[in-house]
Formats: C-alpha cells, structure tokens, sequence
C-alpha cells in the first residue's frame, strides 16, 4: 500500500522515506483494464459520466500502485464552456477553428461548474473511491489550449496558432486571456470539488523559442498559476527545454521532458520540487535496460528532497503494463536511498 501523503509532502519539498511516483496518462490505453472499459463507453462518456471517470481514474492506483491518481479528463473538454463542439476519434476534433477576432469575440463567458456539471461531480466521487491516495486535477495551459483552438484539432506543429502568434499579437492576447480565465475556472472547479493537487500541461511549449514564450505566453501563465496556488500545490508540466522559465512560471513543482534532467531542473527554478525526465519511448525496453534508467534518473535528482519520479511525457498506449508496473516497483524499492546509477545501489 502506498503511503497517504509521500506525494504531496514531496510536492511541498519535504523528505519522505520512498520517493513517489505516478506517470503521466496512466489512465489509458495501456491498461487492459482501460481497454475493457473503453469496449462499453466512448471516451467522452467515460470523462462525462462521474461513476465511470471514478472508476477509470482508480484503474491505474489499483493496477501500477503509483502513489496519486490523476482525475480522468481531458484538457481540451472545458473548451465547451466557451461554447465549441468537440469529438475525440480518438485524436481531438473541434467542429470550427478559431481564428479570427469575430470567432474570437463570439466565444462565452464560461462558467466551468454550470456548463461542465459532470466535472466537480467527477472529481468527488473519484475522492470516494480512492480512500487516501490523492487525486491531482488538471487543466491545459493557455498556450497548449490556443493550439487545439486555432488548429481546430490536432496538429505536429500548429502552423495557424503559431502564425496567429507572430502575426497577429492582439489577437493571440486577447485570446490567451480567455483561455487564461477557462484554465483558471477550470483548476478552480476541481480544487473546490476536493483535488489535492493541480497540474497545469504545457505540451506544445516545445514549439517556441524561449524568446517568445516569455514575450507572447509567460504573463499568461503566470497569471494562471497565481489565481490557483495556495490550498494545494500546484505542478506544471512543460515540455521541450528552456529552463528558463522554470523559475519565473511561479508553481511549486516543475515537471520536465527528457531535454532537461533533474539536477537542472532544480537548479533553474531555483530549487523547486522536480517531477519527470524519464523518456516514455524507454519504458518499452528490456527491462535491465529500463532499471538502468530508473537508477539515473533516481541519481540525478542528486538525493535532494522533493522529487516525485515519473515521465517525460505521457505512457505511450503500447507500453507493456509489466513494464509500467517494474517502474513503480523500482522507484519504490530504489529511492530515497542513496542510489548509484551502475546497479549496485544501496537499499534505504
Ligand atoms: O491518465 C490520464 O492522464 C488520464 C487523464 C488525461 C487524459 N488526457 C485522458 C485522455 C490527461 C491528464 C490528459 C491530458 C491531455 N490531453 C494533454 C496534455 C498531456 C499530453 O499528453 O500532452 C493533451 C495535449 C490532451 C489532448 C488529447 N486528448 C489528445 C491529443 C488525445 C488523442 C491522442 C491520445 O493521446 O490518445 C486525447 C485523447 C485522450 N485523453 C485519451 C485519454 C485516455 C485517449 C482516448 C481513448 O481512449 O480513445
């Protein structure tokens, strides 16, 4: 059984005597379990149906043992508050695009907790079902939700949201301060339903040079993790390097991709608590090689408090759940102890 708090205590820089983990899009298709499900129900039903999301949000605290659950949802859903039609097929499809001041000015107010009734509701009975383990609540950052909403899906490099950022720099504010306020309200939501710590996704912050994120996003994010830090801690998740904003993003955790490891996560934030790094393409290895890489990555964080283990990015859906679990067994065998990265580590 995991311990209740090691998660959260390590969010907050504590030390704990096994280092935590949990991994990033644990919920999905790399679970039998979630396969089964997803036989019976399309994947909005799962996320729209609170007993469902309940139950697929347990799916992985039961099957791996990782240490916090993570509320089965999606980023792009809140994107219906401001009144757009979405599908997942299973890649995201919204109905329109959004990309000029008219679309920009027809978009609603939201109002999360009225038009999103299933999400607080979710996130209650999820607490029900998952006794002591904690449950994060999530939302896209607004640059990572202004690529779904200006591409009017998925994309390899958002060619229009970038365009619409270099080009149009009045347009693309006004319309990161309405997906400001929408993750705000968001994260807002599931706090007060009873989330014990929100993660903020910036996926496609790869896509600009740091320049750039810190002239045309920064402000926005920051104002987001402003508005919801305090009761619980809040991580953020950027993907692709610039370390640099590590520090001037304002959360309590900073979550990195393979590009950046631990120590310099730490060091570029200034010495906040640090979650990810391990490359989810390595959790399809032979498992000698994917111990290797746990004891690394255990070693770089360097014995410091703080460190909750998990990916890069999210569990590819063809991961071997065998591996998955090996990972979560390794982390809590292996850490917190004094590890060295050649196998030979000592046990706490
Ligand atoms: O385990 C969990 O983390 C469950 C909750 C969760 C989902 N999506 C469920 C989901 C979380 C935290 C997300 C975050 C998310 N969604 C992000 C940020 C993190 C990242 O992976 O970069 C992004 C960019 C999205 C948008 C999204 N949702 C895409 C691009 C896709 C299609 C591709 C894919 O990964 O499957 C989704 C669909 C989605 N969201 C699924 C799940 C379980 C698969 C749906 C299915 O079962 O068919």
């Amino acid at each position: 059984m995991s311990s209740p708090s090691r998660f959260l205590a390590a969010c907050r820089s504590q030390p704990v005597a096994c280092t935590p983990v949990w991994l990033m899009r644990q919920a999905g298709r790399a679970l039998p379990e979630y396969r089964a499900l997803r036989d019976h129900f399309s994947f909005l039903q799962l996320c729209k149906t609170p007993e469902l999301a309940a139950e697929a949000t347990l799916l992985p605290v039961r099957a791996l043992k990782v240490d916090a659950a993570i509320l089965f949802f999606d980023i792009l859903l809140p994107l219906e508050a401001l009144g757009l039609r979405l599908d997942f097929t299973p890649a995201p499809v919204l109905e329109a695009p959004v990309r000029t001041a008219q679309a920009i000015a027809a978009l609603r107010t939201p109002r999360v907790a009225g038009d999103l009734p299933f999400l607080a509701q979710s996130v209650r009975m999820a607490k029900g079902v998952l006794g002591h383990t904690p449950l994060i609540g999530f939302c896209g950052a607004p640059l990572t939700l202004a690529c779904y909403l200006v591409e009017g899906g998925s994309s390899a490099n958002f060619p229009h949201a970038l365009r619409m950022m270099r080009e149009e720099p009045a347009l693309w504010d006004a319309l990161l301060n309405k997906l400001t306020d929408l993750a705000i309200d968001t994260l807002a939501v599931q706090a007060a339903a009873g989330a014990q710590a929100l993660q903020i996704f910036d996926t496609w912050a790869q896509l600009l040079d740091p320049e750039e994120y810190r002239i045309r996003v920064l402000p926005h994010t920051r104002r987001l993790v402003e508005a919801v830090r305090g009761s619980v801690p809040v991580l953020f998740f950027l993907r692709g390097g610039a370390p640099l904003w590590l520090r001037e993003c304002g959360a309590d955790v900073v979550s990195v991709d393979e590009s950046v490891t631990l120590a310099q996560a730490r060091r570029a934030s200034g010495g906040k608590a640090v979650q990810g790094n391990l490359a989810p393409e390595l959790l399809k290895r032979p498992i000698k090689e994917l111990e290797r890489h746990v004891r690394r990555v255990l070693a770089e964080n360097e014995d410091a408090p703080g460190h909750i283990f998990n990916l890069g990015h999210g569990v590819p859906p063809d991961t071997p759940v065998e591996n998955l679990r090996f990972v979560v067994d390794c982390v809590h065998r292996l850490g917190a102890g004094k590890i060295h990265p050649q196998g030979q580590g000592m046990n706490p």
